[in-house]
Protein backbone atom coordinates (compact mmCIF):
# COMPACT_ATOMS: atom_id res chain seq x y z
CA UNK A 1 0.00 0.00 0.00
CA UNK A 2 0.92 3.66 -0.59
CA UNK A 3 -0.15 6.18 1.99
CA UNK A 4 0.32 9.88 1.31
CA UNK A 5 1.03 11.35 4.52
CA UNK A 6 0.52 15.04 4.96
CA UNK A 7 2.00 17.07 7.49
CA UNK A 8 4.13 14.65 8.80
CA UNK A 9 7.04 16.68 9.77
CA UNK A 10 4.48 17.75 12.85
CA UNK A 11 3.77 16.15 16.05
CA UNK A 12 1.25 13.34 15.40
CA UNK A 13 2.11 12.79 11.56
CA UNK A 14 6.05 12.52 12.47
CA UNK A 15 4.83 9.58 14.99
CA UNK A 16 2.53 8.34 12.43
CA UNK A 17 5.38 8.18 9.79
CA UNK A 18 7.26 5.94 12.39
CA UNK A 19 4.07 3.98 13.40
CA UNK A 20 4.12 3.20 9.58
CA UNK A 21 7.50 2.20 8.68
CA UNK A 22 7.79 0.06 12.33
CA UNK A 23 4.90 -1.61 11.45
CA UNK A 24 4.32 -2.18 7.73
CA UNK A 25 7.62 -2.45 6.06
CA UNK A 26 6.15 -3.99 2.88
CA UNK A 27 3.93 -0.01 2.71
CA UNK A 28 5.32 3.12 1.20
CA UNK A 29 4.69 6.02 2.93
CA UNK A 30 5.06 9.70 1.00
CA UNK A 31 5.63 12.31 3.44
CA UNK A 32 4.07 15.68 2.39
CA UNK A 33 4.89 18.55 3.97
CA UNK A 34 5.17 22.38 3.81
CA UNK A 35 7.30 23.03 6.98
CA UNK A 36 5.76 25.83 8.37
CA UNK A 37 7.26 26.85 11.95
CA UNK A 38 5.41 23.94 13.30
CA UNK A 39 7.17 21.08 10.77
CA UNK A 40 10.77 20.09 11.39
CA UNK A 41 12.86 17.51 9.60
CA UNK A 42 14.65 16.62 12.65
CA UNK A 43 11.69 14.70 13.46
CA UNK A 44 11.85 12.80 10.40
CA UNK A 45 15.92 12.08 10.52
CA UNK A 46 15.35 8.62 11.46
CA UNK A 47 13.12 8.31 8.26
CA UNK A 48 14.32 10.10 6.02
CA UNK A 49 17.00 7.32 5.09
CA UNK A 50 14.24 4.09 4.96
CA UNK A 51 13.98 3.20 1.12
CA UNK A 52 10.28 2.69 2.03
CA UNK A 53 10.05 6.45 3.08
CA UNK A 54 10.10 10.04 0.69
CA UNK A 55 9.55 13.52 1.81
CA UNK A 56 8.15 16.10 -0.44
CA UNK A 57 8.06 19.86 0.68
CA UNK A 58 4.83 21.22 -0.42
CA UNK A 59 1.91 22.98 0.79
CA UNK A 60 -1.44 20.95 0.32
CA UNK A 61 -3.28 23.80 -0.76
CA UNK A 62 -0.94 24.33 -4.13
CA UNK A 63 -3.11 22.93 -6.18
CA UNK A 64 -0.52 22.24 -9.45
CA UNK A 65 2.03 21.05 -6.76
CA UNK A 66 -0.63 18.53 -5.53
CA UNK A 67 -1.86 17.35 -8.73
CA UNK A 68 1.53 16.53 -10.28
CA UNK A 69 2.22 14.81 -7.27
CA UNK A 70 -1.16 12.28 -7.21
CA UNK A 71 -0.05 11.46 -10.84
CA UNK A 72 3.31 10.74 -10.33
CA UNK A 73 3.00 8.66 -6.83
CA UNK A 74 -0.56 7.12 -7.45
CA UNK A 75 -1.66 6.93 -3.91
CA UNK A 76 -3.93 4.21 -2.78
CA UNK A 77 -4.34 6.19 0.70
CA UNK A 78 -4.23 9.84 1.87
CA UNK A 79 -3.86 10.59 5.75
CA UNK A 80 -4.26 14.67 5.86
CA UNK A 81 -2.72 15.55 9.38
CA UNK A 82 -1.68 18.82 7.68
CA UNK A 83 -3.05 21.94 9.38
CA UNK A 84 -2.26 24.73 11.57
CA UNK A 85 -3.00 23.62 15.05
CA UNK A 86 -2.49 26.12 17.08
CA UNK A 87 -5.89 27.65 18.75
CA UNK A 88 -3.76 30.36 20.14
CA UNK A 89 -2.30 31.32 17.06
CA UNK A 90 -5.70 30.84 14.87
CA UNK A 91 -7.16 34.39 17.69
CA UNK A 92 -4.11 36.03 16.30
CA UNK A 93 -4.19 35.26 12.09
CA UNK A 94 -7.49 33.47 11.48
CA UNK A 95 -6.97 33.74 8.04
CA UNK A 96 -3.78 31.22 7.54
CA UNK A 97 -6.27 28.42 9.19
CA UNK A 98 -9.34 28.95 6.24
CA UNK A 99 -6.03 28.31 3.80
CA UNK A 100 -4.76 25.32 5.38
CA UNK A 101 -7.10 23.86 7.11
CA UNK A 102 -10.08 24.72 4.27
CA UNK A 103 -8.64 25.21 1.00
CA UNK A 104 -5.79 22.90 1.64
CA UNK A 105 -8.72 20.17 2.22
CA UNK A 106 -10.89 20.73 -0.57
CA UNK A 107 -7.88 20.72 -3.21
CA UNK A 108 -6.51 16.86 -1.35
CA UNK A 109 -10.21 15.92 -1.94
CA UNK A 110 -10.24 17.44 -5.72
CA UNK A 111 -7.07 15.14 -6.22
CA UNK A 112 -8.35 12.17 -4.66
CA UNK A 113 -11.34 13.02 -7.33
CA UNK A 114 -9.27 13.20 -10.31
CA UNK A 115 -6.68 10.49 -9.85
CA UNK A 116 -8.84 8.04 -7.70
CA UNK A 117 -8.00 6.66 -4.15
CA UNK A 118 -9.07 3.50 -2.13
CA UNK A 119 -9.33 6.20 0.85
CA UNK A 120 -9.29 9.64 2.20
CA UNK A 121 -8.59 10.02 5.75
CA UNK A 122 -8.97 13.27 7.69
CA UNK A 123 -7.39 13.61 11.27
CA UNK A 124 -10.26 15.85 12.32
CA UNK A 125 -10.90 17.14 16.56
CA UNK A 126 -12.80 16.96 19.11
CA UNK A 127 -12.74 20.69 19.47
CA UNK A 128 -15.49 20.65 15.95
CA UNK A 129 -18.08 19.69 19.03
CA UNK A 130 -17.15 22.83 21.53
CA UNK A 131 -17.09 22.35 24.79
CA UNK A 132 -19.20 20.99 27.92
CA UNK A 133 -19.70 22.17 30.95
CA UNK A 134 -17.45 21.12 34.19
CA UNK A 135 -20.55 20.64 35.98
CA UNK A 136 -22.06 17.41 33.85
CA UNK A 137 -19.21 15.09 33.84
CA UNK A 138 -21.46 12.69 33.02
CA UNK A 139 -21.81 13.85 29.19
CA UNK A 140 -19.20 12.73 26.40
CA UNK A 141 -18.92 13.73 22.95
CA UNK A 142 -20.45 11.23 20.19
CA UNK A 143 -20.28 11.23 16.52
CA UNK A 144 -23.47 12.65 16.49
CA UNK A 145 -22.92 15.55 19.05
CA UNK A 146 -23.79 18.73 17.10
CA UNK A 147 -20.82 21.07 15.16
CA UNK A 148 -20.56 23.75 17.83
CA UNK A 149 -17.23 25.82 16.95
CA UNK A 150 -15.57 28.20 19.48
CA UNK A 151 -12.22 29.37 17.73
CA UNK A 152 -11.43 30.18 14.14
CA UNK A 153 -8.78 26.83 14.55
CA UNK A 154 -12.10 24.53 15.33
CA UNK A 155 -14.52 26.09 12.75
CA UNK A 156 -11.50 26.03 10.26
CA UNK A 157 -11.43 22.00 10.97
CA UNK A 158 -15.16 21.72 11.00
CA UNK A 159 -15.93 23.60 8.01
CA UNK A 160 -13.01 20.82 6.73
CA UNK A 161 -14.84 17.86 8.28
CA UNK A 162 -18.13 19.06 6.55
CA UNK A 163 -16.57 19.38 2.82
CA UNK A 164 -14.83 15.65 3.43
CA UNK A 165 -18.78 14.73 4.04
CA UNK A 166 -19.96 16.65 0.94
CA UNK A 167 -17.30 15.16 -1.69
CA UNK A 168 -18.25 11.58 0.07
CA UNK A 169 -21.73 11.97 -0.33
CA UNK A 170 -21.36 14.07 -4.14
CA UNK A 171 -18.57 12.64 -5.42
CA UNK A 172 -18.09 9.06 -3.99
CA UNK A 173 -14.95 10.18 -2.50
CA UNK A 174 -14.64 7.01 -0.49
CA UNK A 175 -13.48 8.67 2.83
CA UNK A 176 -13.37 8.71 6.75
CA UNK A 177 -13.05 11.02 9.48
CA UNK A 178 -11.30 10.81 13.03
CA UNK A 179 -12.03 13.33 15.68
CA UNK A 180 -9.56 12.97 19.03
CA UNK A 181 -8.80 14.49 21.68
CA UNK A 182 -6.07 16.29 23.15
CA UNK A 183 -2.53 14.14 21.97
CA UNK A 184 0.64 14.06 23.76
CA UNK A 185 3.88 12.67 23.44
CA UNK A 186 7.44 12.76 21.57
CA UNK A 187 7.69 15.51 19.02
CA UNK A 188 5.00 17.37 20.47
CA UNK A 189 5.48 21.53 19.41
CA UNK A 190 6.74 23.71 22.59
CA UNK A 191 3.62 25.71 22.04
CA UNK A 192 1.38 23.23 23.44
CA UNK A 193 0.38 22.63 26.98
CA UNK A 194 2.27 19.99 28.10
CA UNK A 195 5.91 20.27 25.95
CA UNK A 196 6.05 23.97 27.05
CA UNK A 197 5.44 23.45 30.81
CA UNK A 198 7.89 20.69 30.57
CA UNK A 199 10.24 23.02 28.79
CA UNK A 200 9.67 25.97 31.06
CA UNK A 201 10.11 23.83 34.27
CA UNK A 202 13.25 22.26 33.18
CA UNK A 203 14.52 25.86 32.10
CA UNK A 204 13.16 27.31 35.32
CA UNK A 205 11.17 29.50 33.98
CA UNK A 206 7.27 30.21 34.75
CA UNK A 207 4.41 27.97 33.68
CA UNK A 208 1.71 30.15 32.37
CA UNK A 209 -1.54 28.74 33.23
CA UNK A 210 -4.38 30.76 31.30
CA UNK A 211 -7.07 31.36 33.90
CA UNK A 212 -7.62 29.42 36.84
CA UNK A 213 -6.60 26.32 35.16
CA UNK A 214 -9.75 24.45 35.87
CA UNK A 215 -10.31 23.37 32.21
CA UNK A 216 -10.26 19.81 31.49
CA UNK A 217 -8.89 17.92 28.58
CA UNK A 218 -9.08 14.58 27.71
CA UNK A 219 -5.43 13.30 27.38
CA UNK A 220 -4.48 10.74 24.67
CA UNK A 221 -0.96 9.65 24.67
CA UNK A 222 0.35 10.05 20.37
CA UNK A 223 0.64 6.40 19.53
CA UNK A 224 -2.65 5.01 20.79
CA UNK A 225 -3.96 7.86 18.40
CA UNK A 226 -1.96 6.30 15.62
CA UNK A 227 -3.21 2.94 16.01
CA UNK A 228 -6.91 4.31 16.16
CA UNK A 229 -5.79 5.69 12.83
CA UNK A 230 -4.20 2.82 11.30
CA UNK A 231 -7.30 0.98 12.20
CA UNK A 232 -9.42 3.42 10.76
CA UNK A 233 -8.06 2.88 7.04
CA UNK A 234 -7.86 -0.17 7.04
CA UNK A 235 -10.73 -1.94 8.53
CA UNK A 236 -13.09 1.96 9.01
CA UNK A 237 -16.22 2.18 7.14
CA UNK A 238 -15.94 4.50 4.60
CA UNK A 239 -18.66 7.51 5.35
CA UNK A 240 -17.80 7.33 8.62
CA UNK A 241 -16.87 9.57 11.57
CA UNK A 242 -14.55 7.89 14.27
CA UNK A 243 -14.30 9.57 17.97
CA UNK A 244 -10.82 8.76 19.48
CA UNK A 245 -10.50 9.36 23.24
CA UNK A 246 -9.38 6.81 26.48
CA UNK A 247 -11.21 8.54 29.22
CA UNK A 248 -8.33 9.95 30.47
CA UNK A 249 -9.14 13.94 31.52
CA UNK A 250 -7.41 16.17 33.85
CA UNK A 251 -7.65 19.75 34.84
CA UNK A 252 -5.03 21.80 33.37
CA UNK A 253 -3.93 23.02 36.75
CA UNK A 254 -3.20 18.80 37.51
CA UNK A 255 -1.17 18.58 34.34
CA UNK A 256 0.89 21.53 35.63
CA UNK A 257 1.20 19.74 39.08
CA UNK A 258 1.79 16.11 37.97
CA UNK A 259 4.99 17.74 35.68
CA UNK A 260 6.03 19.49 38.15
CA UNK A 261 6.24 16.84 40.27
CA UNK A 262 7.80 14.49 38.14
CA UNK A 263 10.45 16.85 37.35
CA UNK A 264 11.28 17.90 41.26
CA UNK A 265 10.09 21.50 40.49
CA UNK A 266 8.48 23.70 42.96
CA UNK A 267 4.80 24.68 42.00
CA UNK A 268 5.47 28.66 42.91
CA UNK A 269 7.32 28.60 39.24
CA UNK A 270 2.94 28.20 38.02
CA UNK A 271 2.19 31.84 36.99
CA UNK A 272 -1.58 32.55 36.01
CA UNK A 273 -2.46 34.50 33.28
CA UNK A 274 -5.02 36.31 31.21
CA UNK A 275 -7.36 33.69 29.67
CA UNK A 276 -7.56 32.40 26.30
CA UNK A 277 -10.19 34.53 24.71
CA UNK A 278 -13.40 31.75 23.88
CA UNK A 279 -11.44 29.07 25.83
CA UNK A 280 -13.44 25.59 25.88
CA UNK A 281 -14.38 24.21 29.31
CA UNK A 282 -13.94 20.53 28.22
CA UNK A 283 -13.36 18.18 26.49
CA UNK A 284 -14.34 14.43 26.86
CA UNK A 285 -14.80 11.65 24.39
CA UNK A 286 -17.19 8.41 23.97
CA UNK A 287 -14.90 6.16 21.96
CA UNK A 288 -17.43 3.60 22.20
CA UNK A 289 -17.92 3.40 18.71
CA UNK A 290 -14.41 2.88 17.62
CA UNK A 291 -14.25 0.25 20.21
CA UNK A 292 -17.24 -1.87 19.92
CA UNK A 293 -16.78 -1.77 15.45
CA UNK A 294 -12.86 -1.89 15.19
CA UNK A 295 -12.11 -3.39 18.44
CA UNK A 296 -9.44 -0.19 19.22
CA UNK A 297 -8.49 0.58 23.32
CA UNK A 298 -5.98 2.85 23.91
CA UNK A 299 -2.52 0.91 25.94
CA UNK A 300 -1.31 4.09 27.74
CA UNK A 301 -2.80 5.38 30.79
CA UNK A 302 -1.95 9.09 31.16
CA UNK A 303 0.38 8.62 34.39
CA UNK A 304 2.44 6.53 32.56
CA UNK A 305 2.41 8.53 29.09
CA UNK A 306 3.17 11.38 31.24
CA UNK A 307 6.44 10.02 32.98
CA UNK A 308 7.47 8.49 29.16
CA UNK A 309 6.86 11.96 27.37
CA UNK A 310 9.16 13.74 30.29
CA UNK A 311 11.88 10.98 29.35
CA UNK A 312 11.66 11.54 26.38
CA UNK A 313 11.71 15.87 26.83
CA UNK A 314 14.99 15.11 28.89
CA UNK A 315 16.71 12.24 26.25
CA UNK A 316 16.01 15.15 23.48
CA UNK A 317 16.92 18.38 24.61
CA UNK A 318 18.37 19.24 21.49
CA UNK A 319 15.15 18.72 19.42
CA UNK A 320 12.95 21.33 21.41
CA UNK A 321 15.96 23.56 22.15
CA UNK A 322 16.95 24.33 18.70
CA UNK A 323 12.66 25.17 18.60
CA UNK A 324 12.64 27.42 21.41
CA UNK A 325 15.84 29.69 20.10
CA UNK A 326 15.37 32.11 17.33
CA UNK A 327 11.98 32.67 15.79
CA UNK A 328 10.06 31.32 18.69
CA UNK A 329 10.96 33.98 20.91
CA UNK A 330 9.22 36.48 18.76
CA UNK A 331 5.74 34.13 19.05
CA UNK A 332 6.77 33.85 23.14
CA UNK A 333 6.75 37.37 23.85
CA UNK A 334 4.14 38.29 21.49
CA UNK A 335 2.09 35.72 23.03
CA UNK A 336 2.92 36.27 27.17
CA UNK A 337 4.91 39.00 26.92
CA UNK A 338 1.74 41.68 28.80
CA UNK A 339 -0.58 38.75 30.08
P1 LIG B 1 1.39 20.27 14.17
O1 LIG B 1 1.11 21.73 14.16
O2 LIG B 1 2.41 19.73 15.11
O3 LIG B 1 1.85 19.81 12.70
C1 LIG B 1 1.21 20.27 11.55
C2 LIG B 1 2.10 19.92 10.35
O4 LIG B 1 1.42 20.34 9.16
C3 LIG B 1 3.46 20.62 10.36
O5 LIG B 1 4.49 19.72 10.01
C4 LIG B 1 3.32 21.70 9.29
O6 LIG B 1 4.54 22.03 8.65
C5 LIG B 1 2.34 21.04 8.34
N1 LIG B 1 1.59 22.01 7.53
C6 LIG B 1 0.97 23.15 7.97
N2 LIG B 1 0.41 23.79 6.94
C7 LIG B 1 0.66 23.05 5.83
C8 LIG B 1 0.33 23.18 4.46
N3 LIG B 1 -0.37 24.24 4.00
N4 LIG B 1 0.73 22.22 3.60
C9 LIG B 1 1.47 21.16 4.02
N5 LIG B 1 1.83 20.99 5.31
C10 LIG B 1 1.42 21.92 6.20
O7 LIG B 1 -0.01 19.57 14.35
P2 LIG B 1 -0.41 18.24 15.15
O8 LIG B 1 -0.62 18.58 16.57
O9 LIG B 1 0.54 17.17 14.78
O10 LIG B 1 -1.84 17.96 14.52
C11 LIG B 1 -1.96 17.16 13.34
C12 LIG B 1 -3.42 17.07 12.95
O11 LIG B 1 -4.15 16.46 14.01
C13 LIG B 1 -4.10 18.42 12.71
O12 LIG B 1 -4.97 18.28 11.62
C14 LIG B 1 -4.88 18.69 13.99
O13 LIG B 1 -6.00 19.46 13.73
C15 LIG B 1 -5.24 17.28 14.40
N6 LIG B 1 -5.42 17.05 15.85
C16 LIG B 1 -4.44 17.42 16.73
C17 LIG B 1 -4.58 17.11 18.09
C18 LIG B 1 -3.52 17.48 19.08
O14 LIG B 1 -3.74 17.31 20.29
N7 LIG B 1 -2.36 17.97 18.69
C19 LIG B 1 -5.72 16.44 18.53
C20 LIG B 1 -6.72 16.09 17.59
C21 LIG B 1 -6.54 16.39 16.25
O1 LIG C 1 -8.68 18.62 21.58
C1 LIG C 1 -7.86 18.50 20.47
C2 LIG C 1 -7.05 19.76 20.28
O2 LIG C 1 -6.09 19.81 21.32
C3 LIG C 1 -6.38 19.82 18.90
O3 LIG C 1 -7.38 19.88 17.92
C4 LIG C 1 -5.44 21.02 18.80
O4 LIG C 1 -4.74 20.98 17.58
C5 LIG C 1 -4.46 20.96 19.94
O5 LIG C 1 -3.60 22.08 19.91
C6 LIG C 1 -5.18 20.89 21.28
O6 LIG C 1 -5.90 22.12 21.54
P1 LIG C 1 -5.91 22.80 23.01
O7 LIG C 1 -6.23 24.23 22.84
O8 LIG C 1 -6.70 21.99 23.97
O9 LIG C 1 -4.35 22.58 23.39
P2 LIG C 1 -3.26 23.52 24.08
O10 LIG C 1 -2.09 22.65 24.38
O11 LIG C 1 -3.03 24.78 23.34
O12 LIG C 1 -3.97 23.88 25.46
C7 LIG C 1 -4.39 22.87 26.35
C8 LIG C 1 -5.04 23.56 27.54
O13 LIG C 1 -4.02 24.26 28.28
C9 LIG C 1 -6.06 24.59 27.17
O14 LIG C 1 -7.12 24.58 28.13
C10 LIG C 1 -5.31 25.93 27.24
C11 LIG C 1 -4.31 25.66 28.35
N1 LIG C 1 -3.01 26.37 28.23
C12 LIG C 1 -2.32 26.29 27.07
C13 LIG C 1 -1.12 26.93 26.92
C14 LIG C 1 -0.34 26.83 25.62
C15 LIG C 1 -2.50 27.09 29.31
O15 LIG C 1 -3.13 27.14 30.39
N2 LIG C 1 -1.30 27.72 29.17
C16 LIG C 1 -0.58 27.68 28.00
O16 LIG C 1 0.51 28.32 27.94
Amino acid sequence: MKLIVTGGAGFIGGNFVYYILNRYPEDQVVCVDALTYAGNMETLSGAINRPNFKFVKADIADRETIYALFEEEKPDVVVNFAAESHVDRSITDPELFLRTNIIGTSVLLDACRKYGIQRYHQVSTDEVYGDLPLDRPDLFFTETSPIHTSSPYSASKASADLLVQAYHRTFQVPVTISRCSNNYGPYHFPEKLIPLMIANALNDKPLPVYGKGENVRDWLYVEDHCSAIDLIIRKGRVGEIYNIGGHNERTNLQVVKTILKELGKPESLIRYVTDRPGHDMRYAIDPTKIHEELGWLPVTKFDDGIQKTIQWYLDNRAWWEHIMSGEYQTYYQKMYGNR
